[in-house]
């Protein structure tokens, strides 16, 4: 088995979201010490935001002559959607910034959305291609989006059960760790429930 792991939090050490999908795949290896991780800071690797050139690498745009730096975003965007679609469990360490993802998460999910790969166009509309996948999202945010007012504002686990949906993923799992700047006792509260349903959730080792 093939676990991806992607982490997006600009906050470096001081990342929530990193030390949550840290602890997903720690659980995912006790269970199954074969499981080959794949790892990707998406911060430290700057995936450039996609432009019509990169793009015209994986979905025809009219575009067709390309310079060598052009060639090698081709050749990523490859190595990206290849290593999801071989993936059967995708981790992401995925913080709320500004309502919705980090804009690294963002590009590397504007590599892998690509028509006849992970997705196709039917006459009947779009149908994912990507099935049969698990994706365990680590979120984190600053304030409360599973209820309250603020519920409607949430453009960060809405967008990734979107997008993953639309790539044919319906389980997309979410742990999650809200309330991280309402001070020091909250955030750690926070954390560590989250850390618990971590254990309770993948690891029975700990559950028991
Ligand atoms: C640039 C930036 C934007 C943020 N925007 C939001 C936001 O829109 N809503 C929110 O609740 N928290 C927001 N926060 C707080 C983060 O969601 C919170 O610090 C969380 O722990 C980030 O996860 P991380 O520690 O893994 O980076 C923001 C933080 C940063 C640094």
């Amino acid at each position: 088995m093939q676990v991806l792991h992607l982490d997006s939090s600009i906050l470096g050490d001081a990342s929530a979201s990193r030390t949550l999908s840290a602890a997903l795949v720690a659980a995912i290896q006790r269970r199954h010490p074969l499981a080959r991780v794949v790892y990707r800071d998406l911060v430290e690797e700057r995936i450039p935001h996609l432009d019509g050139a990169t793009a015209a690498g994986f979905r025809p745009s009219g575009i067709d002559r390309f310079d060598a730096a052009t060639l090698a975003e081709h050749a990523r965007s490859e190595t990206l959607v290849s290593e999801f679609v071989a993936s059967e469990l995708i981790v992401i360490g995925a913080p709320m910034y500004n309502f919705s993802v980090a804009t690294q998460l963002k590009a590397w999910i504007d590599r892998v959305t690509q028509p006849g790969r992970t997705f196709k166009y039917t006459e009947h509309g779009p149908v994912g291609l990507a099935g049969g996948k698990t994706v365990l999202v680590a979120s984190t945010r600053g304030g409360m989006y599973s209820e309250g007012p603020a519920a409607a504002m949430d453009f960060q686990e809405a967008y990734l059960q979107a997008m993953f949906g639309f790539m044919g993923i319906g389980d997309v799992r979410i742990v999650r760790a809200e309330r991280l700047t309402r001070g020091g006792e909250i955030r750690a509260a926070a954390l560590q429930a989250a850390h618990e349903a971590i254990g309770r959730t993948f690891d029975p080792a700990a559950a028991a």
